[in-house]
């Protein structure tokens, strides 16, 4: 398929599918991640040697199960049936349908998969993973943590510096958490990008870590205007 075809493809899914993403800005997932998370899928697809019009695809539809009501609970299976559905409607889809779902079923970093993965679906993964890092991944992740009503970080530790990681209980120490997720990236052209968003999040939480100490960050909202100075200053050079 000629690459202008593929963009029709892409087009077509998209008009599709960005009323699921459009509710869930309030919970971090909205359509800004769905287009990052495709930007560097079709990057990663061109130096891989993937099949674009699969990864395109598949980025657009991996997180448009999530809901603004109930999160990320339950939300992969929830994008598998749209892809499915999808399927029935494009033919363009159907021929590639198994690896189209593929990349939806194993998009998430902390999934175990059969090996190999297809590159397709190592793409979008990657991709995915890549967005959690940095200023945005710490942007979703404190405002996910507004959405479901967490604190926003332990009284005593607030990087998690000296604990495991409660993942329920603290959003940085959910931050903290990111950090061990580049080590999760399957290609080295990704973790050559996620270098960058780790120093990202190494200049967050120190600043972060000042202005607690200075009592400056006093709830998710401190913490988000912290962070969305950056996402701006990065969407610009996108
Ligand atoms: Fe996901
Ligand atoms: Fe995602």
């Amino acid at each position: 398929m000629l690459a202008a075809e593929v963009d029709v493809v892409h087009e077509r899914v998209w008009q599709a599918v960005s009323h699921y993403w459009e509710p869930n800005k309030i919970h971090g997932h909205g359509a800004d991640h769905a287009l990052r998370v495709y930007s560097m899928g079709l990057r990663l697809a061109a130096a891989l040697g993937a099949d674009p019009l699969v990864v395109g695809a598949g980025c657009y539809i991996h997180d448009a199960g999530m809901r603004p009501d109930v999160g990320r609970e339950g939300h992969i299976e929830r994008s598998l049936q749209i892809a499915s559905a999808l399927c029935e409607e494009m033919p363009e889809l159907a021929s590639v349908r198994s690896l189209l779902l593929t990349t939806i079923r194993y998009h998430e970093a902390e999934l175990a998969y059969p090996a190999p993965l297809p590159m397709e679906a190592v793409c979008v993964r990657d991709s995915d993973t890549l967005d959690r890092l940095g200023f945005t991944g710490i942007r979703m992740t404190l405002q996910y943590g507004v959405w479901i009503g967490r604190e926003l970080c332990h009284p005593t530790d607030p990087l998690c510096c000296e604990r495991t990681p409660d993942l329920n209980a603290f959003t940085m120490d959910y931050v903290r958490y990111l950090g061990s997720l580049p080590q999760r990236l399957i290609t080295p052209i990704a973790r050559g990008h996620s270098e960058e968003k780790q120093k990202q999040r190494e200049f967050y939480c120190s600043e972060f870590l000042s202005s607690f100490r200075e009592g400056r960050m006093r709830n998710h909202e401190d913490a988000l205007k912290l962070v969305k100075v950056h996402v701006r200053e990065e969407s610009h050079v996108a």
